[in-house]
């Protein structure tokens, strides 16, 4: 019903407006007055956190991407190396595991079918299994060594949106986390994406403010057949959820590559008018990054490809190269997802409904795949 939907037309688009409190939730009660992450709650030792030499993720879906995401956290906060693979793939090889692995699995519902397997899977193995979790009691974190939930509420639109937002800050939680208890060279900067992390709600509320051109140029571009999304570092695994939101609810044709790949294929999709979204690294922090994906902006440009550049305010270096541009807070380098998400959630949104199309419900799609 409509109340249910709170004034909104969909209860993605209430979804999407819920984001800035379902980070601010899920980050409650989690830093103490001193700054220090306190999860009590992962009953899992800090003296067994210490012996942990291998972190794998393995998810589905959006969660997924949530996932390869926090492997950039994980690996740059603890030093510890980190894999992340799908679900489907990783219960069906012979994954090597034991007792000092820390597997951890996302998933939004808490019940879908490969990730269970999967953690099934390793626990077998001797592995300690960490679910991050939005659903209470599922069976998920139920069969977990230790849970630490997501605090979004319940999410009713298939495509998923702010379990996405908070499972990143679940994630985040639990690399700076790894990186607290075992003290690694990057305490001072533990302690300062702490304090950004817990401001990160109200940056998240000010691109939800400037959503409108986002919705006009998705309605501007309803009638293309194929979108092509783009990132590096972090923003890779952002271009992959922004291809995926609009394959799901605009049924359209879209990819998403690591910018850096572009020469080895990708380029050559390119054509006059190809709407490519580009998600801009923060020029600040690690530069290079910055330079690498303004040159990337400049070569499909010049083979005829219309940008949609996703840039920090403040980044002048990408006006030149964008057709369009829509501006993003400025945040810490690992954090950016968490901003860059949104616009692409708008976009798909708005697309899917100037395409005529359910967006609660899309066509073949369930909330949770409980089936192989
Ligand atoms: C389905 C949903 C996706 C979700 C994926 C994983 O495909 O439509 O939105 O990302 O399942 O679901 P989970 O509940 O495990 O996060």
């Amino acid at each position: 019903s409509a109340a249910e939907k709170g004034g909104y037309d969909y209860f993605m688009l209430k979804e999407i407006a819920e984001q800035p409190k379902a980070v601010a939730d899920t980050l409650l009660g989690r830093i103490d007055a001193a700054g220090s992450l306190t999860l009590d709650e992962v009953r899992i030792s800090a003296s067994e956190l210490r012996e942990v030499d291998k972190v794998v993720i393995v998810a589905c879906g959006t969660a997924f991407h949530a996932g390869m995401i926090a492997k950039y956290a994980i690996e740059h906060w603890t030093r510890i190396p980190c894999e992340v693979e799908l679900a489907s793939e990783f219960r069906y090889r012979d994954p090597i595991l034991d007792a000092r692995s820390l597997v951890i699995a996302i998933s939004q519902s808490g019940e879908t079918m490969d990730t269970l397997m999967a953690l099934r899977h390793a626990r077998e193995q001797g592995s300690k299994v960490l679910a991050i979790c939005n659903t209470n009691g599922s069976t998920i974190p139920r069969e977990s060594d230790a849970v630490l939930y997501t605090h979004a509420g319940p999410e009713v639109a298939v495509a998923s949106t702010k379990a996405f937002l908070t499972q990143l800050v679940a994630c985040y939680l639990v690399a700076l986390y790894l990186g607290q208890v075992r003290g690694t060279k990057w305490g001072d900067e533990i302690g300062a994406v702490i304090r950004d992390l817990s401001q990160i709600s109200g940056a998240v509320e000010r691109v939800l403010e400037t959503m409108e051109p986002v919705r006009e140029l998705a309605r501007t571009l309803a009638h293309k057949n194929t979108v092509l999304f783009l990132g590096r570092h972090v923003g890779y695994p952002v271009a992959l959820e922004g291809a995926l939101k609009l394959k799901e609810l605009a049924y359209m044709h879209a990819e998403g590559f690591a910018a850096g790949e572009l020469k080895h294929g990708p380029i050559a999709l390119i054509e006059d008018d190809l709407p490519v979204v580009v998600v801009v690294p923060s020029p600040r922090g690690r530069s290079v990054l910055h330079d690498k994906i303004v040159s990337n902006i400049q070569e499909i440009r010049a083979r005829g490809a219309r940008t949609i550049v996703i840039a920090e305010e403040g980044d002048e270096a990408v006006v030149p190269y964008a057709d369009h541009l829509i501006r993003i807070p400025v945040t810490p380098t690992l954090l950016q997802p968490l901003v860059a998400t949104v616009p692409l959630q708008v976009f798909a949104c708005e697309l899917a409904t100037a395409r005529g199309n359910e967006v609660d419900q899309p066509r073949n799609l369930a909330k949770s795949v409980t089936v192989e």
